[in-house]
């Protein structure tokens, strides 16, 4: 099985906070509002939240990526 990691692309980013709402134990804010990513073990639910961030960030600055 596949390992998935979750990417934010800082350039996209404008700091919406909806991947915050959507999975606040893997996304956070950083001094300049662009979303990092604080949890890269991509599993079940924790993954389902993540692809729910995926859609609707309105940038679509957030991707999933298998490793
Ligand atoms: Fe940035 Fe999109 Fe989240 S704009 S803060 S990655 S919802």
């Amino acid at each position: 099985m596949s390992r998935m990691r979750v990417v934010v692309d800082t350039d996209l980013c404008e700091g919406h906070a909806l991947c915050l709402n959507a999975a606040p134990d893997v996304f956070e804010l950083d001094e300049d509002d662009r979303a990092i990513v604080s949890a890269v073990d991509l599993t079940g639910d924790v993954l389902a939240r993540v692809g729910a961030a995926v859609i609707r960030c309105p940038v679509q600055a957030i991707s999933l990526q298998s490793t």
